[in-house]
């Protein structure tokens, strides 16, 4: 039997519109490895807050860029020889990396790591310029979309009840980081031309993981 390809799969889109979940999901099914590229911009914005670097001082980013030794090992993030996964979930990380990723000196400093994660193919990368500007030429291009509110309803159920935002909250944080993230000068969040846009409001993981994989797999096999 002929090998398969190993295809380029971006899947890019708002925050809370599942993409972690589904991309993780569907690099499991083919076998291909995954990189979530917020945890990237989140990263950065973890370095920034500890050596108090205003997200608008592009000397300072770029200075903590060149210095910045970042590894994916499994499902940890490492920065520096410290373990960050878990710190760069938190609300105010999360508006901080959406402000550090408008400058376009961050941009520029995750762009070849990115690519050459991406150079050997078999691989899910996420995030909002994965088939716009970083893969332009991947095999495959998904927009996953949802309303606010669904969005803000799941980010609501990763918490213990009680606990956390409001979903209020959630919404509010969810519209300024959807505005900053696809007003922005530099690769702004959009739909590449040639995506194949889900809307997921009304889906779960496993149906869109599934929309995905019929057609991933009519571009494997076409027979
Ligand atoms: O996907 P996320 O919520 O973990 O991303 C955190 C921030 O990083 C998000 O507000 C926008 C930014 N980001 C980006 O600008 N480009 C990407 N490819 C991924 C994330």
């Amino acid at each position: 039997m002929a090998s398969q390809p190993m295809l380029l799969i971006t899947i890019d889109g708002p925050a809370g519109a599942g993409k972690t979940t589904v991309s993780k999901m569907l690099a499991r099914e083919l076998g291909y490895r995954y990189l979530d590229t917020g945890a990237l911009y989140r990263a950065v914005a973890v370095g920034a807050r500890a050596a108090g670097i205003q997200p608008d001082d592009d000397r300072g980013l770029g200075e903590l860029c060149k210095t910045l030794r970042l590894s994916i090992e499994g499902d940890r993030l490492v920065l520096n020889g410290v373990d960050i996964t878990h710190r760069i979930r938190s609300p105010e990380i999360s508006m901080l990396a959406s402000a550090v990723s408008a400058r376009p000196v961050v941009r520029q400093a995750l762009l070849g790591f990115q690519r050459e994660m991406g150079r050997t193919g078999g691989l899910v990368a996420e995030g909002r310029d994965m088939g716009t500007v970083v893969f332009p030429e991947a095999d495959f291009k998904f927009f996953l979309d949802a309303t606010v509110r669904q969005r803000a309803l799941r980010r609501l159920a990763q918490y213990d009840k009680g606990e956390g935002p409001t979903l209020e909250q959630i919404e509010q944080d969810i519209r300024r980081r959807d505005q900053n993230d696809s007003s922005r000068d530099i690769a702004p969040l959009r739909p590449a031309d040639d995506a194949v846009t889900i809307d997921s409001t009304t889906m779960t993981a496993r149906q869109v993981v599934r929309s995905m994989m019929a057609r991933v797999r009519r571009m494997i096999d076409p027979a």
